[in-house]
């Protein structure tokens, strides 16, 4: 695909590219703005890329290990896409992720279990954090607009549709879509292809 970009976007990118160089070794391009809080907790394989305005907010909530985001090799990132970890937010090589994704391992609150510190009348910045990790494989392609919960695992080789709310593990090699989101196509590797659910 050839790009054509004006005179603002190719100046622009020019200071994007030695701000690449310089603060994000091993990365191929990292678009400015970008929000990053907690870098040290975060792990990115070469070929890194992010659009627009991305935000990647690490916490160190005492709970697993100190890496917090992990992404993989070849992974490419689209605008304004939000990852929030507090455990681990982790995300195999060669993914494509499009624009306002919003991936996260964290909730204020416990509405599961029995929790007085986590009932309507206390402030929910106040109540307690809840993680639980989320795990993306490898060759998955996330479309626009797709929220993906706390607690999540999605398979290698995975498309979630635009606009799909993931609360649920997702199969490798499927096609999921939809508020939650549902497996609609899986692939068959004996007839090598997409087949409809
Ligand atoms: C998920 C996607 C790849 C599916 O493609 P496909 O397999 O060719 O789609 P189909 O038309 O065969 O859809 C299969 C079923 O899923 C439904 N569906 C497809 N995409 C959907 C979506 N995003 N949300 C809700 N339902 C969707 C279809 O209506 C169809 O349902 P039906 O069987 O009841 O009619 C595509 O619809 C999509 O969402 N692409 C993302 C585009 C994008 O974000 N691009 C950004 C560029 S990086």
């Amino acid at each position: 695909m050839k790009n054509s970009y004006g005179l603002g976007e190719i100046l622009s990118n020019i200071i994007s590219l030695v701000y690449t160089k310089v603060f994000y070794k091993g990365a191929r391009f990292i678009r400015r703005p970008i929000y990053v809080r907690g870098k040290r907790y975060l792990t990115y394989g070469k070929g890194f890329s992010t659009g627009y305005g991305c935000r990647l907010e690490m916490f160190d909530t005492g709970k697993g290990s100190l890496e917090k985001i992990l992404i993989g090799e070849n992974c490419k990132i689209g605008d304004y896409v939000h990852i929030a970890a507090g455990e681990k937010v982790t995300i195999g090589s060669n993914c494509l992720l499009a624009s306002k994704i919003f991936i996260t391992d964290i909730s204020h609150g416990n509405y599961t279990d029995f929790d007085m510190n986590s009932t309507p009348d206390i402030a929910p910045d106040q109540r307690p954090l809840q993680t639980s990790k989320v795990s993306i494989g490898k060759n998955v392609w996330i479309g626009e607009n797709v929220t993906i919960l706390p607690g999540v695992n999605i398979g290698d080789g995975v498309v979630i549709g635009a606009n799909a709310v993931v609360n649920k593990n997702i199969p490798a090699n499927s096609i999921a879509v939809g508020c939650p989101a549902k497996v609609v196509k899986i692939f068959n590797k004996d007839e090598n292809k997409w087949m409809k659910l």
